[in-house]
């Protein structure tokens, strides 16, 4: 029995862990957000964290989880960023920095959703957790792309 977690023998509790250590890390993401919004540069970058601070919020608000489980993975990632974000004072490279860390959150939580739904639908749970979680994870590729975008605008406005 590891120190975030209860004892995890079945899908079901694996399921559960899985869950609430998302939903920690949607809460950490969401008191993180306001300081890469402060720490942007780019106006569309700026617009697109505040985009995904509202949509996180409103997900949270509906994730049936709780905080009965941390998640080192989301505070070491958090950490890093902090870490990194600190030293730079060039705002094109403090914008790629903030992409990165943006992207590394969304892929985590692209793994999570991915896999909370396929437990989902292997334990025939309430369909309409099976739905929340799929659209979550649709809202999750699509920051995620978005955030593509940006590092590539970046790239080439820098390049012309
Ligand atoms: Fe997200």
């Amino acid at each position: 029995m590891g120190f975030f977690s209860a004892d995890i023998e079945t899908v079901d509790d694996l399921f559960m862990h899985t869950l609430n250590a998302t939903y920690y890390a949607e809460n950490k993401i969401i008191n993180a957000l306001p300081t890469m919004i402060e720490k942007a540069d780019n106006d569309m970058l700026k617009q697109a964290f505040k985009m995904h601070l509202e949509e996180t919020m409103r997900q949270v608000k509906m994730l049936p989880g709780s905080d009965a489980a941390g998640s080192p993975a989301i505070d070491g990632i958090i950490q890093e960023a902090d870490d990194v974000t600190s030293d730079i004072d060039n705002p094109f490279v403090m914008d790629a920095a903030l992409i990165v860390a943006a992207q590394a959150v969304e892929h985590y939580e692209i793994n999570r959703y991915g896999s909370l739904i396929a437990w989902a639908e292997e334990l025939k749970l309430d369909p309409r957790i099976v739905s929340l979680l799929t659209q979550t994870l649709g809202e999750e590729k699509a920051a995620d792309v978005k955030l593509t975008q940006l590092a590539t605008q970046a790239i080439n406005r820098k390049a012309a």
